[in-house]
């Protein structure tokens, strides 16, 4: 994250902004939309935040999250290029975590942007044992200081996030952009399955409390049950079994569910029915099941205001655009609490994302730069004032 975030503020400075890292570690670019003298000055507007995240899961592709940064500061690149002036300010932002990878809690950057970071989370430990405070000192932020970190709603005009699509359906359709609807919401759980440790050779079956096959009843009836619901999607996506010897029989298990749905209610319903699926696969074995909720996210529609620029300007290169819900979580579903926030999404090859074959092609990536930059213009005729297009 050091290296990405040294890297990426390389970019910014040489596309024309001054730029920060605020407490947690989110890379801000800022840009005056009188022209990169007046970011030096200070001149400050009203900002609209354009950008997305600098983190990934683990054995990530290259474009979930880092692909609407760079468009976004090559955007910002086009604007100093041609000189053009916007009746509004832009920062560019690359969030610090929204993953969640490393405390299972996603969304920690735009969390502290908007003033919704939980100050307990800093005390969660990562698998070494190191607290997030701790992780965000060494990374070289404040977690004394995210509550500052806050932007201030009045400032703001909005946010735009352009992400690869991590779905089927712009190939499906021909079509190399689409705007998102809405964000579906998600719950991430933690589960903590307490059986008893014994010897693999001695104990009888009968005598057993096996916490990994509790877990891993549970784990089956997860997806069997998520797959009779339409529209669920629910996931064990981690797993830490106790002792992990081959020769005793597993202690205490834990593992991670997160649950998703286009609708808060049937995702609520879902959590509630999967938390007495695991309590009942512990039941008959006497392992005690406990729970925690780790993140909780309801379902967020995007701006219509802004929506509906991004499909003016998407006009301009495809005959026709699709609207979209996104299933994937994104900084934006936290930020549209704060402020108007939409999203661009960009075709993506076969639909696959968190997976290194993920893949764009080139000539998409330029017509969502194309598409960003005539939003740009829609926007600054849309809050009043016209651009000047004109070179200084
Ligand atoms: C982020 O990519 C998520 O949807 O989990
Ligand atoms: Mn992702
Ligand atoms: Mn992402």
């Amino acid at each position: 994250m050091r290296r990405a975030n040294d890297l990426v503020a390389g970019w910014m400075r040489r596309a024309g902004m001054s730029v920060r890292e605020d407490a947690i570690g989110n890379l801000i670019g800022h840009y005056s939309g009188h022209g990169p003298q007046s970011a030096a000055s200070g001149t400050k507007g009203k900002i609209l935040l354009l950008g997305s995240h600098l983190d990934t899961v683990c054995d990530a592709g290259k474009f979930d999250g880092p692909l609407g940064v760079i468009l976004a500061i090559a955007c910002v690149e086009r604007l100093r290029q041609g000189r053009f002036r916007l009746p509004f300010d832009i920062e560019v932002i690359g969030f610090a975590d929204e993953e969640g990878v490393r405390y299972q809690t996603a969304y920690l950057g735009s969390r502290v942007v908007t003033g919704t970071f939980q100050q307990r989370d800093l005390k969660r430990k990562d698998a070494e044992g190191v607290s997030m405070a701790e992780a965000i000192r060494r990374f070289g932020g404040d977690p004394t200081k995210l509550r500052e970190a806050r932007f201030d709603p009045r400032q703001l005009l909005g946010y735009v996030e352009a992400h690869i699509e991590q779905g089927p359906v712009l190939e499906q359709e021909g079509l190399a952009v689409g705007i998102v609807s809405a964000i579906a919401g998600q719950t991430r759980l933690e589960f903590n399955f307490t059986g008893r440790a014994g010897h693999a050779g001695t104990t009888p079956m009968g005598a057993r409390r096996d916490a990994l096959c509790a877990a891993a009843e549970f784990i089956l009836a997860v997806e069997h049950y998520a797959g009779g619901k339409p529209g669920l999607v629910a996931t064990v996506g981690q797993i830490q079994s106790e002792p992990n010897v081959s020769n005793v029989i597993p202690g205490a298990v834990s593992l991670t569910l997160d649950v998703r749905h286009q609708r808060d209610a049937a995702r609520r319903a879902a959590v509630a029915r999967l938390g007495r699926m695991a309590r009942q696969a512990g039941a008959h074995r006497r392992v005690r099941v406990t729970s925690l909720s780790v993140q909780d996210t309801s379902a967020v529609p995007c701006s219509p205001w802004l929506s509906g620029l991004l499909e003016r300007a998407a006009g301009h290169h495809q005959r026709r655009t699709v609207a979209l819900v996104s299933g994937a979580g994104h900084d934006a579903a936290v930020l549209a609490r704060m402020t108007p926030a939409a999203m661009l999404f960009i075709r993506c090859q076969d639909g696959i994302s968190h997976h290194p074959a993920e893949s764009v092609r080139i000539q998409d990536v330029r017509v969502a730069l194309t598409v960003l930059g005539d939003f740009l213009g829609l926007l600054a005729e849309s809050v009043g004032r016209n651009t000047t297009n004109q070179h200084e």
